[in-house]
């Protein structure tokens, strides 16, 4: 997906280094405006050391032709990082693995724990420990691996992956893990079938009964360097408790995780004069609800290639993260690529109408 505002948080380490450069680069890719977050110790007097090493992590990025922005605020890192995400209406943290340096100030479980629960948007976790492998410049991941359990949250995050393989070009695995092979098979073809046109899909039926085992060792065959997990987990056969999967896959895949947050969204959490992604009986529709209570449903996905739309509160309008293309809040289409208008989502409005 096209990422408008990424919050990268550093300590000088070399892990957080890494960490800076990845986020400098999917910023590039996308777009987006880059925001470099150094924390400042509450007892500390100066913010001095910590501007020089954000000077530091800025030239960086402007080497990869990226220029960033940078804040010191006083605080806990993990914290610090949530609030500033919070602050910039961020839609991606990046963070390094390691526990960032000798001073452990970013503490990897604390920053896992916290976006699985509370981060307000989605978190990818840079493997820091092992060589940096050097993929070729364009291609930041060479595979995307993604997990799913049929879930709403777990079909969210596959759609994330798919729009996210759509911005990288690259290809992306499918898994169902556990749970009964038939259900997983359906699972997995209705995935597939919601893939955009261009994005290259493989899907795989894993039996083993520990979902976060069998997607890091897929992901460690060769399969993927990035795996993407919803926040709140593939529960499988509802054996593991929500949150457990991200956390557990951020702490032991030897690859990048990007922990997706995913919300389960029904119609009922939607007030007039605002639309969103909901879930009615099993489906994913693109809702918006005039003032007076008139109901628009369509479909979410973009005319131009099939990524998934989302709603831009700001201008009422339906936009797509992968080219750019928007439609107006009833689904007409005022900017390119795309060329028609999103489809009618086939529900009568008169059956909600407020
Ligand atoms: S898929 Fe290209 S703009 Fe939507």
């Amino acid at each position: 997906m096209g990422y408008r505002t990424i919050v990268a948080g550093t300590d000088g380490s070399p892990t957080a280094a890494r960490a800076v450069d990845k986020a400098a680069r999917l910023a590039r890719i996308t777009g987006a405006r880059l925001v470099l977050v150094s924390a400042v110790a509450a007892e500390s007097p100066s913010s001095e050391d910590a501007e020089n090493l954000l000077g530091e992590a800025q030239r960086a990025a402007a080497r990869r032709d990226v220029e960033a922005e940078v804040l010191a605020p006083k605080g806990r890192p993990s914290e610090v990082l949530t609030q500033v995400a919070a602050g910039t209406g961020a839609d991606l943290i990046v963070v390094g693995s390691a526990g960032m340096g000798k001073v452990r100030r970013f503490s990897l479980g604390g920053i896992a724990e916290q976006t699985a629960h509370t981060a307000p948007c989605d978190v990818l976790i840079v493997r820091t420990e092992r060589p940096d492998e050097g993929p070729p410049r364009k291609l930041v991941y060479k595979g995307l691996v993604v997990g799913t359990d049929g879930s709403p949250t777990a079909s969210e995050a596959v759609r994330k992956a798919f729009d996210l393989g759509m911005v990288l070009e690259t290809k992306i695995t499918v898994v169902y893990v556990a749970g009964d092979p038939l259900i997983g098979a359906i699972i997995l073809e209705k995935a597939e079938a919601a893939k955009p046109d261009w994005v290259p899909v493989e899907t795989r039926l894993v039996k083993q009964q520990n979902p976060a085992a069998a997607i890091a060792a897929l992901a460690e065959s060769g399969v993927a360097d990035l795996i993407v997990v919803g926040n709140k987990g593939v529960t499988g056969a509802r054996r593991f408790a929500l949150a457990s999967v991200p956390v557990e896959l951020a702490h032991r895949a030897g690859r990048d995780v990007l922990i997706a947050k995913t919300t389960d969204r029904t119609l009922e959490d939607l007030t007039p004069g605002h639309g969103g992604l909901v879930t009615l009986e099993g489906k994913r529709y693109a809702v918006y609800i005039e003032e007076n209570g008139t109901h628009h449903f369509l479909s979410p996905r973009c005319q131009h290639m099939g990524c998934t739309v989302d709603f831009n509160d700001g201008d009422k309008s339906w936009d797509c993260p992968c080219h750019g293309s928007r439609y107006r809040f009833d689904g007409k289409v005022f900017h390119g690529p795309a060329r028609k208008d999103l489809d009618p989502a086939g529900i009568d409005p008169l059956r909600y109408r407020g």
